[in-house]
């Protein structure tokens, strides 16, 4: 791929048995558009994963799903890198260097971590957690990535990659390139259906809607979401977070813009914007389903291409620590 195209890195955690529209339309499909005009990176990161408690078998299993959601998703491994994060050594290598740069204020600082520590319970927190950011920008940062795409809840965890990053540049010489946040207009933050004033999120399932549930729980799930009572179809995020939600759904998953639904919609009920809605998520979700699992039922297929999603990413990472080393002074090894 020539040099003048962006080089384009991001992740997404093995943690749940599905995909949600919100990870789907927050990240994934950017990552599908994207990688046709950038020289693309995408992982399934396991590593981050494991920083909260869990079972080694529904990990395995997850990070398979996980990959097979991706292509599934429309990435195609001819054309992006798709790997599994474990898989190439030098993320976890490169951030041990990356966390001997980072203050314990600036960690502490990131609210992903105060949220989760605090549901995990201040005892049961792992130091895991608390460098996790540190992990992930290892991952930004080992592949010179320009942009990663991502939702809104990760702005922060980039930023803590960009001060690394300048931060070693400024002490060891010009060695990483300063990541861009992207996010996607209108979807970078998808809502909780039952409480619109939180995004959606695994951890609440009730008001997530996962794309490899049954179509009936999804279809029951968007036609309960929580709206108002002014019974006005218009998108208006903070009056109406809940049917703007709703919107945005309907609009990216049937290709129209939100306009053309709020004058399709006047006058009629939130009833029939709920079931188009459903309608549209579930046509999408139907054959995303299919396709997840004719993948999965080729593990041998899967695992090559694993494997060479992991050696092409080998070829970039495994340099860039090199030098990483040779910069910060480490003695060349065999
Ligand atoms: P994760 O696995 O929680 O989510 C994967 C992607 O989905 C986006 N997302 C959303 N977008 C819109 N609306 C929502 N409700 C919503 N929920 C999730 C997330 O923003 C994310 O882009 N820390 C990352 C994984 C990671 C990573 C990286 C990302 C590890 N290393 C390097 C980018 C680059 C995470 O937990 O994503």
């Amino acid at each position: 791929m020539s040099a003048s195209v962006p080089r384009v890195l991001s992740g997404i955690q093995p943690t749940a048995d599905s995909f949600h529209v919100g990870n789907l339309l927050g990240a994934v499909n950017q990552w599908v558009a994207l990688q046709h005009e950038s020289d693309a990176f995408f992982c399934v990161v396991d590593l981050h994963a494991i920083t909260v408690a869990h079972d080694p078998a529904v990990l395995h299993r997850r990070t398979l799903e996980s990959y097979a959601q991706l292509l599934a998703a429309g990435l195609d491994p001819d054309v992006a890198t798709v790997f599994v994060q474990s898989h190439v050594p030098e993320h976890s290598q490169l951030q041990w260097v990356l966390g001997c740069l980072t203050g314990m204020g600036e960690a502490s600082r990131m609210t992903q971590f105060k949220d989760k520590s605090q549901k995990a319970g201040a005892q049961s927190a792992s130091v895991g957690l608390f460098t996790y950011p540190i992990l992930q920008a290892a991952d930004i940062l080992l592949y010179s990535a320009d942009e990663v795409p991502v939702g809104e809840d990760q702005r922060q965890h980039l930023e803590l990659s960009r001060d690394l990053a300048e931060r070693f540049n400024a002490r060891f010489g010009e060695t990483f390139t300063v990541p861009r946040t992207r996010v996607m207009h209108g979807a970078a933050k998808i809502l909780d259906l039952q409480d619109p004033s939180a995004k959606m999120s695994k951890s609440l399932p009730g008001g997530c809607a996962f794309l490899l549930e049954e179509p009936r729980v999804i279809a029951k799930k968007i036609k309960s979401a929580v709206t108002d009572s002014d019974a006005v179809v218009r998108y208006d995020l903070q009056a109406k977070p809940g049917v703007s939600n709703l919107l945005t759904l309907l609009s990216a998953f049937s290709g129209t813009p939100v306009v053309e639904l709020e004058a399709e919609f006047a006058g009629r009920g939130y009833g029939d914007l709920k079931s188009a809605t459903a309608d549209a998520v579930v046509a999408y979700a139907e054959p995303f389903a299919a396709r997840t699992r004719e993948l999965l039922q080729a593990p041998d297929h899967l695992a090559a291409l694993m494997r060479d999603g992991a050696e092409r990413a080998r070829a970039v990472a495994a340099p860039l620590l090199a030098r990483v080393y040779e910069r910060i002074g480490f003695v060349a090894g065999a």
